[in-house]
């Protein structure tokens, strides 16, 4: 199958492939620029991004913000012609303040879930920075498109339909998510490629459809853009690499993973999430852990009922102390058997796409 560039208005990344933001710590400005360097479109994770800011603690806030206006600098200093944007999660405290930063600092994109971003296009208007919401299922792309038109006279840039596969939360019920429900990525994107067509005509505007979860070589690639995706965003597979910001000894914990050590767990965040079944997922499963801090992330967490502080275990995991940490990942993450650089893994993607018929 012949490559097609992704077009985005004015943005063209050459490789159709968006790497996926992953929280916290482990796409920042290395893994993201690299993978623009290579034609796709890098993604900074906004979620709790100033961890390594000295006065993260006492001010957090802030401390998130400069981090982020200093990661993004440095992505742009590496990839100065490539695109990187960011990744906010809708469920943060501070996300308006951090969607301000982002476009301050000259995000080409940003990407949000964990919800849906009824008020972005107010923060990018006059601006050249793209917005896309990230769905799991047309009803909510539905849902998006209709109160973006009416409340701002705008419709998404692109759309990142998530499926049941990916790693991080999920959009879907707990009960939505067992082995044998029917519900699968093709689907969700069979029914957002139906409901957008409408908007599409009516503002003669392309919306391009974005596949992701649990797309893991250059056949699901090339499978989703027959189907009538533009592009597909990848996570778990940028994981083992070089470049990825996270500390070595967290890419080495999927290596050593297997199927059968990947679980749905309840996170605070309100929604269910895929991850390692590690030491640190049976110790909360079995008792509650006491939060001396709390670092005011999220909308929906109540520190003194929550079984753990999803902020500090998701620090501790990228910081290499795995054994206290919360690994986050998608349905393929056991396949991976070593850590290779990006140009390597998109090459092989590529070449895949390329010899797909
Ligand atoms: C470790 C990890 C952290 C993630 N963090 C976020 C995040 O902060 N915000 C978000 O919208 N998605 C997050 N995701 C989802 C990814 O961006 C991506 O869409 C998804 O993982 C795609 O599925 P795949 O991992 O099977 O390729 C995360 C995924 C992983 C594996």
């Amino acid at each position: 199958m012949k490559i097609s560039p992704l077009q985005i208005g004015d943005l063209k990344a050459t490789i159709p492939i968006i790497q996926g933001g992953m929280g916290v710590g482990v796409s920042l400005s290395n893994l993201a620029s690299a993978v623009a360097n290579e034609g796709g479109i890098g993604i900074i994770s906004g979620v709790q991004i100033g961890f390594r800011e000295p006065d993260f603690e006492t001010n957090t806030k802030e401390a998130n913000i400069r981090a982020l206006k200093k990661e993004m600098k440095k992505a742009k200093e590496l990839s100065p012609i490539g695109i990187i944007g960011v990744n906010l999660m809708v469920a943060i405290n501070n996300y308006d303040e951090m969607v301000k930063a982002a476009v301050e600092s000259g995000a080409d994109i940003i990407i949000s879930g964990a919800g849906l971003p009824t008020s972005l296009p107010k923060f990018v208007k006059g601006t050249n920075t793209k917005i896309a919401p990230i769905v799991s299922s047309g009803k909510a792309a539905k849902v998006i498109c209709k109160l973006w038109e009416g409340r701002f006279s705008y419709l998404p840039d692109f759309i990142v339909v998530e499926g049941p596969e990916a790693g991080g939360h999920l959009g879907f019920k707990m009960n939505d998510l067992q082995e044998d429900k029917k519900i699968n990525l093709e689907s969700i994107v069979k029914d957002v490629l139906s409901v957008i067509k409408i908007f599409e005509e009516k503002h003669n505007k392309r919306i391009p459809i974005i596949a992701a979860g649990g797309i893991y070589t250059g056949k699901d690639i090339a499978k989703f853009i027959k189907l009538g995706a533009s592009a597909v965003q990848i996570g778990t597979r940028f994981i083992c690499t070089e470049e990825c910001d996270a500390d070595k000894k967290y890419k080495e914990a999927f290596i050593k993973c297997n199927e059968n050590n990947i679980k749905i767990i309840k996170s605070p965040v309100g929604l269910p999430g895929r991850a390692i079944n590690n030491e640190f997922v049976q110790r909360v499963s079995k008792e509650k852990e006491e939060v001396n801090k709390c670092f005011n992330c999220l909308k929906k967490c109540d520190p003194s009922s929550t079984l753990y502080c999803i902020s500090k275990a998701l620090i501790n995991a990228a910081n290499g102390n795995t054994k206290d940490g919360l690994i986050f990942t998608g349905r393929n993450g056991y396949k991976m058997e070593k850590i290779i650089t990006v140009k390597q893994l998109i090459d092989e993607l590529v070449e895949e796409v390329r010899n797909y018929e």
